[in-house]
């Protein structure tokens, strides 16, 4: 077991470790939480981990309520939430009653959003079950529900009190869903940690395999780069934007198909490789780093080209990202292998001509 501290809200721990589920009651007692715990998962995770998690808890002493919600992030929505607060209701759930998010980013993200609004916050703990959610969603303390507008419209900053990951659920997720946390990965490896590429690059059949050491060592280095960005910059004023390398382009790919052809990690790495095309076009980044980026996004099983779409619609699809402030789009450009900063200004020309290598 490794353990990465976060010093953001009161303090929390990251815990990293192998078949640790039942171990989680044992914890959430020496956070001093009582009595009782609501623990929200999906019905896909409930049937995998549900019982493990909630023995766990009842064998800690808690009254433990479990509330099943659809899988699916159709369901990261206000009505999912308005039910989820009756179910705290119904559980008398007090200030210091732990809720237990267990299962990917969408469930975290929804009953973080119920934890930090709930009696104005509860603990809030996360049990993460994907890579992603592993690496990302779970640290740095955005919570959210979507809006018909638009993707994590509502929501707030609302730290964790625990973040619990145990490995060995990976076992269980779906190879897709193991490369779109993968693209997290490279990308966090890219902005700000060159010696966790080199690691990817060296291990990346044995991390694709769910083998124990290297994705222990993957997970805990991915959690330290995320730990040390949103440390700099809670709230996103600056820093953290470095954390969206990939994902403007990413998310105007996932706007132009509708969030249906790609998964979430699939557009970033498509994203990832525009962004590292346009920094060599511009002599931001070396013609060698660039083809390293994209060597190893493909290696990865991630697209990096060939979508078919329309150069001129993604273009504008930029334009939708709500990181666009006064109309002013920008983008996380790599500098090298570990380095990464925010650029505005950059021309349409330019942007086009990026764009029309992932067409
Ligand atoms: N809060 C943040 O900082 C942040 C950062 C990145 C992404 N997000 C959000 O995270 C969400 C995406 O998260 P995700 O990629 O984890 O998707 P997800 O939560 O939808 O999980 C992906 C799929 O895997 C299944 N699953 C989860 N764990 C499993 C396991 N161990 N075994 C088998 N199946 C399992 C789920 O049921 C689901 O079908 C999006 O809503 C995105 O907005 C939030």
């Amino acid at each position: 077991m490794t353990k990465v501290r976060v010093k953001l809200g009161k303090g929390y721990d990251i815990h990293v470790g192998t078949g640790t589920l039942e171990g989680l009651g044992k914890a959430l007692i020496e956070l001093n939480l009582t009595d009782k715990a609501l623990v929200i998962v999906n019905t896909t995770v409930d049937k995998f981990y549900g019982e493990k998690v909630c023995r766990s808890l009842a064998r800690a002493g808690f009254n433990v309520a479990c509330e099943v919600i659809p899988d699916g992030e159709e369901y990261k929505t206000l009505p999912s939430a308005a039910r989820l607060f009756d179910a705290a209701a119904e559980a008398r759930l007090d200030r210091r009653s732990p809720v237990v998010a267990l299962g990917g980013g969408v469930t975290g993200d929804l009953a973080g959003f119920v934890a930090a609004t709930y009696m104005r916050g509860l603990p809030f703990i996360q049990v993460p079950t994907t890579l992603l959610a592993q690496v990302d969603s779970s640290i740095g303390g955005k919570v959210a529900v979507n809006h018909a507008k638009g993707k994590n419209l509502i929501g707030a900053f609302y730290q964790p009190t625990l973040v619990w990951s145990d490995l060995l659920t990976l076992k269980t997720l779906p190879y897709r869903e193991l490369l779109t946390g993968m693209a997290e990965n490279i990308k966090h490896a890219v902005i700000a940690d060159r010696d966790l590429f080199g690691f990817i690059a060296a291990k990346l059949p044995s991390i694709l395999a769910a083998e124990e050491a290297p994705l222990q060592e993957l997970v805990t280095r991915s959690c330290q780069v995320k730990t040390n960005v949103v440390e700099q910059d809670e709230t996103e004023q600056g820093m953290r934007a470095i954390l969206n390398f990939g994902h403007t382009f990413g998310h105007a790919v996932e706007n132009l198909t509708g969030y249906k052809r790609y998964r979430h990690g699939e557009a970033v790495a498509l994203g990832m490789a525009a962004a590292s095309r346009m920094a060599c076009q511009l002599g931001i980044l070396s013609a060698g780093d660039e083809a390293e980026i994209i060597a190893l996004v493909a290696r990865a099983g991630l697209p990096v080209g060939g979508t078919g779409l329309n150069p001129t619609e993604l273009y504008s699809a930029l334009a939708y990202d709500k990181k666009v402030i006064a109309g002013e789009i920008n983008f996380v450009l790599p500098l090298s292998i570990g380095k990464a900063e925010v650029f505005s200004g950059i021309k349409q020309e330019d942007v086009l001509q990026a764009i029309r290598t992932i067409c």
